[in-house]
């Protein structure tokens, strides 16, 4: 569990920017619709949806996309405080593998991730809790 929790009215709020990217999400092949917001450590909300092609591996999922764009907007230094992911399809389901690389990227020991539980929940874990053996590159020999 995360040690400092967000505030519900941020969560709320947070889970509704997800569901209003979703309804961006360019999912023509698989029909999922995905929608990813970041809180940002200084406040600032960043979201982003899944971008699929036709030649599908090179589809973007929704925290990918959330992330590039958070990084083009506020610079290499922001932190995520929380990501909401969500889906249109109400199905169950945490981030994929390489979404929780790049949510691990720019994470904090506190950072919260919000997903799809069961029976239309929501379910949270932390960054750690769902990649506890995240890839680093140490630049120390
Ligand atoms: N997708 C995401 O956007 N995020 C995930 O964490 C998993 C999968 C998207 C990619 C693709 O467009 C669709 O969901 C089906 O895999």
């Amino acid at each position: 569990m995360p040690s400092s929790p967000l505030d519900p009215a941020l969560a709320a709020d947070l889970q509704q920017r997800a569901i209003a990217a979703a309804h961006h999400a360019y999912a023509p092949y698989s029909d999922f619709r995905v929608g990813a917001a970041l809180l940002l450590t200084d406040g600032h909300i960043v979201s982003g949806c899944n971008v699929e092609n036709a030649s599908y591996r090179l589809t973007v999922c929704a925290e990918q996309n959330a992330v590039a764009a958070a990084v083009a907007l506020y610079g290499p230094k922001i932190r995520i405080r929380a990501i909401a992911v969500v889906n249109l399809n109400d199905i169950a389901g945490q981030p994929c593998g390489a979404c929780r690389q790049t949510i691990h990227e720019f994470s904090t020991p506190d950072t919260i991730v919000y997903f799809p539980g069961e029976k239309g929940a929501t379910a949270q874990a932390t960054v750690a809790d769902l990649l506890p053996a995240a890839f680093q590159l140490t630049t120390e020999n």
